[in-house]
């Protein structure tokens, strides 16, 4: 694997967590270096237990993978704290000394401010956070007396993973068209979520990654305020099979069938050389847990034909179910 970058492709919850699951898996990941910060939720289905981590790295599941929390990231220390204790990682995870902290009173400005409640955020206080950090008087993590037994130099321990051949993934947040630069301004969070964006918040230059992952699902989803094209009323989203409830915030997600235009315009920014497709069961429900390409059917083949056609780069890795190993996995063979 290399050096990997997971990243979103279009309003988040594409299932990152799963694809980054399955790959600290199978590839035993050195190193899984989160990104981003609490607001984004990443649903990991492990050993029979469902986790929703707003904080800790999805590589968790491997428990040799070192988990890393990078300076570009917002930290929320009661949250991390307690995903800490629910892993069982506390030994293996650290967070970079110049990652920035989210107050509590961040979340009560991020709920009480109209304009904020407008753009239809998750509440945690992201925005708000990075607003001062931006003003350079935000806390840092080595500020923190609590983080003190976790604090690192995740540049310098990812790029040492990196000199010496290990396999690192980088774990993006939301997609890219919740980016504060190229996704539906206002409606986006508040920061750029592009592959390139990953990189700098974990200190890994692009030059070092091997591999860009850009994560599609099978149709798509959005949380909140702001344009969805295409958009299914929620009655047509049930009877599809399509409507899900957001895994961090509970509230509904709206929905609409895959857009291959901007699936290639989202390929292109985040610079993809590889894709992967979640869900593909939903569409395709005789899909379920297919663990070879050969197993599926005609019409489910055509659907990831098509998105190869649109993303310009080969799909490798799809999703046929929620366990972590409910995956065609093509890489080697495209
Ligand atoms: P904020 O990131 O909480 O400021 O929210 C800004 C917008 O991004 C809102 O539309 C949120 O619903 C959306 N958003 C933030 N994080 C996520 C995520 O992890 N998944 C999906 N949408 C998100
Ligand atoms: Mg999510």
């Amino acid at each position: 694997m290399g050096c990997t970058v997971v990243a979103g492709a279009f309003w988040g919850d594409e299932g990152k967590g799963k694809i980054i699951s399955y790959l600290a898996l199978k590839d035993k990941a050195d190193v899984c270096v989160r990104t981003g910060s609490v607001n984004a939720a990443h649903t990991v289905h492990f050993e029979g237990r469902r986790y929703a981590l707003h904080m800790v790295p999805s590589g968790f599941v491997y428990d040799k993978c070192r988990l890393l929390i990078g300076a570009g990231a917002n930290v929320h220390v009661p949250q991390l704290l307690k995903e800490v204790e629910e892993t069982g990682v506390k030994g293996r995870i650290r967070v970079d000394r110049q990652a920035s902290i989210i107050e509590p009173r961040h979340s009560e400005v991020d709920k009480s401010d109209g304009h904020l409640k407008s753009l239809g955020t998750t509440g945690w206080g992201v925005g708000p956070a990075v607003q001062e950090r931006a003003k350079r008087s935000a806390r840092l993590a080595k500020d923190v007396p609590e983080l003190q037994l976790f604090l690192a130099n995740v540049a310098e321990e990812a790029n040492n993973a990196v000199d010496a051949g290990k396999n690192v993934v980088l774990e993006g947040t939301q997609g890219l068209m919740l980016s504060l630069y190229h996704g539906t301004y206002p409606y986006v969070t508040s920061r750029d979520t592009s592959a390139a964006a990953i990189c700098s918040e974990s200190g890994v230059g692009l030059s070092r990654v091997d591999t860009v992952l850009v994560v599609y699902k099978s149709f798509i989803t959005r949380v909140g305020t702001g344009e969805l094209p295409g958009e299914l009323s929620k009655e047509e989203a049930v009877r599809r099979g399509w409507f899900e409830t957001a895994a961090g915030t509970g509230r509904e997600r709206r929905s609409a069938p895959f857009d291959f235009s901007l699936a290639r315009r989202v390929a292109r920014i985040h610079g993809a050389t590889e894709a992967a497709v979640t869900k593909l069961d939903i569409l395709h429900p005789e899909c379920k847990s297919a663990r070879s390409f050969d197993e599926l059917l005609q019409d489910a083949k055509e659907f990831i034909v098509e998105v190869e056609r649109a993303a310009g780069v080969p799909v490798t890795i799809i999703g046929t179910g929620p366990d972590a190993l409910d995956i065609i996995d093509r890489r080697g063979s495209a």
